[in-house]
């Protein structure tokens, strides 16, 4: 098994490119599904879940070919329909778009339930309603869900009930190829719901209203292939942006979309961090001590929920009383019982914690990362603590980090793969 190994405790700095961005990569990739045509797809992050992704896609039949390492050709004209394999399915949430896709491309899909991380409970009811919405019949026997139309998908009007990005990416795709219109209102705003809705759009689809809450899509009877370059990833970023702030460095984070970030940048300058935007980067520095703050995720543009564990590893090294408070997900804190074996103090209240900082709380332990984002925020923690930190399970952190390891050698942190 392998392990990351840490020295912590030096300012990092220098340059740090950021990768595409994972969840939107995830659905575009997916999304080819629908498209009778080669496609390119660039700027694809190097991660396991994207590899994961074009698995499913090869042994649905499609060619899959890579140009470079991060970027890929497509061709899903031979796909047969029903066919992606269980196995792959139930280890990456993502693969829930299999059926959005399936659906507009051949009126039926079934697909294993999916896998991913473990925030407690997550229901797929919206994705549910919606494809019934545009006549779909759908089950759910023996783990797998199966979603059948008589004729193929016809567009309505569906009002989500909660505001999920799954769900809101799920029911676009499966209305591009309907007869008629489909209208998605109360939708996700995600950045990655843009440059879903860009990819459709380029590959010959009419959605409108992407990154408001109304998105209008008017079917179309085909897609063709297109060469599309995904937007970089808004959570890698913000990663790096607390590490500057964590470790006393400073880091220029470049290949950025700033807008993004703004939610980010407004809370580490209210810990008192310095951050710099500039066209396609921004530079994260801090000089000073950190100040205790409230943070609330939300959904997009609010503050993300996948920055949670890392933020909350900064609030660690912040004088006093700061409170996390998780407005998405009900059960996001497991991360919490590794970060207090380094030190912290934390205590949980259902969805607030209430952390207790002190710049020299953190020390170097043996932790794990429970999953994708408390894995990253263990990297943090580790970098920013006395003393040698190892983190197991590094496999989360794999499936949407690339090169992490590297990244963070070349900005000068004493950080290791060793296999045990
Ligand atoms: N929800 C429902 N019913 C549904 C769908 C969602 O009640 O049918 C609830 C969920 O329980 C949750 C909230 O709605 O409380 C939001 O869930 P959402 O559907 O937005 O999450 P998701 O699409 O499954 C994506 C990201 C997650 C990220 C969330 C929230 C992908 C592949 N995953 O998940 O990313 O946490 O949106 O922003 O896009 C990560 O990258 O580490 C990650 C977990």
């Amino acid at each position: 098994m392998d392990k990351i190994a840490i020295n912590g405790g030096k300012p990092l700095s220098g340059e740090i490119v950021i990768s595409g961005m994972k969840n939107a990569a995830v659905a575009i990739l997916l999304a080819n599904i629908m498209v009778e045509g080669e496609c390119i797809i660039e700027n694809l992050p190097d991660i396991s879940d994207v590899n994961r992704s074009l698995e499913i896609l090869s042994a649905m039949g499609a060619k899959v070919e890579h140009i470079t390492k991060n970027s890929v050709k497509i061709d899903s004209t031979n796909i047969v329909p029903c066919s992606a394999p269980d196995d792959l399915v139930k280890k990456m949430r993502a693969s829930y778009y299999v059926l959005g896709a399936e659906l507009a491309r051949f009126g039926r899909s079934t697909v294993a339930c999916p896998g991913g991380c473990d925030f407690g409970v997550r229901p797929i009811d919206q994705h549910i309603k919606g494809f019934e919405a545009l006549g779909a019949t759908v089950s759910v026997t023996n783990n797998h869900i199966v979603a059948v139309t008589t004729g193929g998908v016809i567009g309505d009007s569906v009002f989500m009930d909660v505001v999920s990005v799954g769900a809101t990416i799920n029911i676009m795709l499966a209305a591009v190829k309907a007869k008629g219109v489909t209208v998605i209102e109360n939708a996700a705003r995600e950045p990655h719901i843009v440059d879903t809705a860009n990819f459709l759009n380029a590959c010959g689809a009419k959605i409108s209203g992407a990154g408001t809450d109304v998105i209008k899509i008017t079917g179309v009877p085909t897609l063709h292939g297109v060469t599309y370059a995904i937007i970089p990833d808004m959570i890698e970023a913000g990663t790096f942006m607390v590490l500057a702030a964590s470790t006393h460095g400073k880091l220029k984070i470049s290949n950025v979309i700033p807008k993004h970030l703004e939610s980010i940048s407004a809370k580490l300058v209210e810990m008192g961090a310095d951050v710099v935007e500039e066209d396609d980067s921004v530079t994260v520095s801090r000089s000073g001590e950190l100040s205790p703050i409230t943070v609330k995720t939300h959904p997009y543009p609010g503050f993300p929920t996948d920055m949670n564990p890392q933020m909350c590893t900064l609030m660690c090294l912040a004088g006093g009383k700061s409170r996390m408070i998780e407005g998405v997900w009900d059960n996001r804190f497991r991360y919490v019982e590794e970060l207090k074996r380094m030190g912290a103090s934390i205590e949980v209240d259902d969805k607030v914690a209430t952390i207790d900082g002190d710049p020299q709380k953190l020390v170097g332990a043996n932790v794990r990362a429970i999953d994708l984002r408390a894995g990253a925020a263990m990297v943090i923690a580790g970098l920013s603590a006395k003393g040698h930190t190892e983190i197991e399970d590094i496999f989360h952190i794999q499936r949407g980090y690339e090169d992490i390891i590297g990244k963070l050698q070349k900005v000068g942190a004493d950080i290791q793969i060793i296999t045990v």
